[in-house]
């Protein structure tokens, strides 16, 4: 089964057998048989993920489909949404229905399943401040469980879904709780910039217009090229090493992370060691963001791969500082 169109990155990989389940009864029935190709691999856009070579298990993709209010007051609504909704779909409901919460996560690719174990987030918000609940099911046993919020056991990119439980649980269904009064998120970045600049009110729908605008200016569309978005996470240091790195480096840019801690964009570290827009064979460094690594037509895994681990190495040696890959490699 072809996956090319099961990953951002456009690699062309098979896998043994592809499976899509409608509900979660489907996919309870199928995790019982006992004659599937492993090992099982849940997909939703596949925006997250560099396959090396042919997967040779199973790979799943939710269907799952539904937008339902569970409970909802004069200050809040909460919502049950199913895994396999495109994430953007979502966002773009909440908009219309003016709730505020999901606007400043406008068009990240993939799906809502993935949302949840991914904790995607972007411009001053991250979705585990909107997430309550997560419907799951077991692939051991095929049981349901329903994880609360504190024991998805949210970080920076991380969860109890991609650390201590990796590849235990398939999710479902993911619960949200987004306001019926404003919340803003405007101080990431250029975002209140560029709302002056389009001499627009302040509503959640020119937000969600500004947010895709910035978005689009600098991080390349899958259709056009393969990529995964950011591909590694953003670094977080000692403040004691930050310090000692600001002397050479003054205009190094910075968020809080904690006590003594501090995060730095791994984008701008990567930049400095000169590699935005450089071309490696058939992949390369994005030329308007130099966190998205690119596959410029008919590249291995393999291939972006290789040219991670430059990019890691030098930021190591110019910077001392590790970076990781956010993208899974399969
Ligand atoms: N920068 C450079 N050169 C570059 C890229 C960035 O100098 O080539 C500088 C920027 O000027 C800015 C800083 O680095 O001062 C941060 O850049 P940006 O605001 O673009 O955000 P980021 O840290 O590169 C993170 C997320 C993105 C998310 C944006 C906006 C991670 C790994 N990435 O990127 O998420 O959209 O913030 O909130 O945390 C994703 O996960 O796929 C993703 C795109």
């Amino acid at each position: 089964y072809s996956l090319l169109s099961h990953n951002t990155f456009g690699m062309d990989v098979h896998a043994k057998r592809f499976v899509e389940y409608e509900s979660e009864e489907e996919l309870c029935a199928f995790l019982r048989q006992k004659n599937t190709p492993l090992p099982l691999l849940p997909v939703g856009s596949g925006s997250n993920l560099l396959f090396l070579d042919d997967f040779s298990g199973t790979v799943l993709h939710s269907a799952i489909q539904g937008i339902r209010v569970v409970r909802e007051n004069e200050e809040e609504v909460e919502v049950c949404v199913g895994s396999g909704v495109v994430w953007d779909e979502f966002v773009a409901y909440a908009v219309s229905h003016g709730w505020y919460g999901a606007e400043n996560l406008s068009l990240i690719p993939g799906e809502v399943g993935a949302s949840a174990v991914q904790n995607i987030g972007a411009y001053g918000v991250e979705v585990k401040d909107l997430i309550t609940k997560v419907d799951t099911l077991c692939i051991a046993t095929g049981e349901h469980r329903r994880f609360s919020n504190a024991e998805c056991r949210y970080a920076y990119r991380q969860s109890v879904f991609k650390r201590e439980m990796k590849g235990c649980y398939i999710v479902t269904k993911v619960f949200f709780r987004l306001s019926k009064k404003p919340v803003w998120h405007l101080d990431y970045g250029n975002i209140r910039a560029e709302l002056e600049k389009a001499h627009e009110e302040l509503t959640l729908e020119t937000l969600r217009a500004v947010i895709i605008r910035i978005r689009k200016a600098k991080l390349p569309d899958p259709v056009e090229v393969g990529n995964a978005g950011s591909f590694f996470m953003n670094p977080v240091i000692p403040l004691a090493q930050y310090e000692a790195l600001c002397v050479s480096y003054p205009d190094m840019p910075h968020y809080p992370a904690g006590e003594g801690k501090v995060k730095v964009p791994a984008g701008w570290l990567i930049d400095r060691c000169g590699w935005k827009g450089k071309k490696q064979g058939k992949v390369g460094v994005h030329d308007k963001q130099a966190l998205v690594l690119v596959n410029l037509g008919g590249a291995t895994g393999e291939e972006v791969r290789c040219l991670a681990e430059d990019v890691a190495d030098s930021v190591k040696e110019k910077f001392g500082i590790v970076i990781v890959p956010e993208v899974n490699y399969i």
